[in-house]
């Protein structure tokens, strides 16, 4: 609770119920508004008018008290209100789900609206809202322009088959493409790279921050069909600079984060990730090490491991190649970059070798990939070969050829998972536990 540092009189609070306990001549109330962790002890005579109420003031409940605050003998605070008044705003009974007892993540999940009243998701969510505003100050201190790429799109940006129709009812999917809403098939969008791009070829630095889509029938701990991702997008610039923008992006949200949620941080390296704070700490104080993805294959193949999926040049690393480069190897962050075009979607600079693209992933302890992102091909003729080799209709992407037909310029741009960077910066271990209503497969209530 936000509430004056100084002992004050006649002073209102709202908020819910944690807990209520009797003694004999009062009854303490630990009243939280979800401000912030720190609730407020309510102390509340016997005397008082409102007495007989206590009984009906039970875990759950709202409450509006006014009293005075005043230095508190107990241990556990500073400063406690003792009540003259207290008035019930919305009772609740004992089928309330969050009494006072540890629960399980997973069942919180089941009670997806009542859980941000809980220590846990409270945090994550406050943690949340402080660090969308810090990747918008980031970006905007730069001199970033904020671009709002379209939800409904006709573009498939990372070629890989999971994007989410969008149809009209009661149709259902039109069988010819001119019955179709839009007069031809539209998508729910896995990324707002290709669009930032036009706009970063006109306006310089852009970025994006909104909802993505993507229907990937993985059931992790890591993939959600709906999350937010963070897109910048800058002009004139090459890998080494995207690489640069993106270590430089993630340490300036980690000192926002120590700066704006020191106690949510000590929230959860105490009840969620005893090694948080100094893994967070760390990742501040070291230059992310940077790997090219040969020298990373190899480094797997050397490593005596055995991984449950093999390690081979050309192949896609793996969540556990990931962390195992992450967590174990080189135990910190780590940017690999100049992956097999093979594997890599068609807007991906080629590099000179004729085999690699310029591409990076940042990947971090706990979690791998956090950061995904490229040079894009600025060259006509090899985008033109590109798409054709992904059996791309050029007339659909003719705007984004454009870009390179009319002052083409070397450009790159990444895109941060938001709900990934909230697991790094949380320790919590389920992308379900830092989305307030997670999409996954078999799973959009609410
Ligand atoms: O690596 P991805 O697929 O890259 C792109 O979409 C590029 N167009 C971005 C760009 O260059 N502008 O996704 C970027 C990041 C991943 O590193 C990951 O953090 C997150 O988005 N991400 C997901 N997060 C949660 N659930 C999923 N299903 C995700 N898929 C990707
Ligand atoms: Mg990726």
């Amino acid at each position: 609770m936000q509430l004056p540092s100084e002992p004050q009189k006649n002073l209102t609070v709202q908020g819910w119920v944690r807990t209520r306990r009797d003694s004999k001549t009062c009854t303490f109330i630990e009243l939280n508004d979800g401000s912030s962790l720190r609730g407020l002890q309510i102390v509340a005579d016997n005397s008082l008018a409102c007495a007989p109420l206590y009984p009906q003031i039970l875990t759950g409940a709202s409450l509006r008290v006014t009293g005075d605050l005043v230095p508190s003998p107990g241990a556990n605070q500073a400063l406690e209100l003792l009540a003259t008044d207290i008035e019930i705003l919305g009772p609740a009974d004992s089928t309330y789900p969050l009494q006072k007892k540890g629960h399980t993540t997973e069942f919180l999940r089941t009670i997806a609206h009542l859980r941000p009243r809980t220590n846990l998701l409270g945090s994550v969510f406050r943690v949340r809202s402080r660090m969308a505003y810090a990747i918008h100050q980031f970006f905007q201190e730069r001199g970033f322009f904020y671009i709002h790429t379209p939800i409904i799109t006709s573009s498939d940006c990372e070629g890989a088959g999971e994007m989410f129709r969008v149809t009209t009812l009661p149709t259902g999917t039109p069988s010819k493409p001119e019955d179709d809403f839009f007069a031809k098939p539209t998508y729910l969008t896995v990324s707002g790279q290709l669009q930032g791009e036009a706009f970063a070829c006109a306006l310089g630095n852009i970025y994006t921050f909104g909802p993505t889509f993507r229907a990937e029938n993985s059931n992790t701990a890591r993939h959600a069909a709906e999350f937010w991702m963070i897109e910048p997008e800058m002009a004139f610039c090459n890998l080494e600079g995207d690489m640069n923008t993106a270590e430089e992006n993630l340490k300036y949200l980690l000192t926002a984060l120590f700066k704006t949620c020191p106690e949510e941080l000590e929230f959860f390296n105490k009840f969620i990730d005893k090694t948080l704070v100094a893994r967070l700490q760390h990742t501040l104080d070291k230059p992310f090490q940077r790997v090219t993805y040969t020298d990373a294959v190899d480094i797997l193949l050397k490593s005596g491991k055995s991984f449950e999926y093999p390690v081979s040049w050309g192949q896609n690393l793996q969540s556990e190649h990931e962390r195992f480069l992450a967590e174990e190897h080189f135990q910190s962050p780590v940017t690999v970059y100049n992956y097999p075009k093979t594997i890599k979607p068609f807007y991906m600079r080629q590099n000179d070798d004729g085999k690699t693209v310029a591409a990076m992933d940042v990947l971090v302890p706990g979690i791998g990939e956090i950061i995904g992102g490229s040079q894009r091909e600025e060259r006509l003729d090899l985008l033109e070969a590109a798409m054709a080799h992904h059996d791309l209709d050029p007339e659909n992407y003719r705007w984004y050829t454009d870009l390179r037909r009319y002052g083409s310029v070397p450009h790159a741009g990444y895109g941060l998972g938001f709900e990934r960077f909230l697991m790094f910066a949380t320790g919590v271990s389920n992308i379900r536990d830092v989305i307030p209503f997670a999409r996954t497969p078999g799973h959009a209530e609410y």
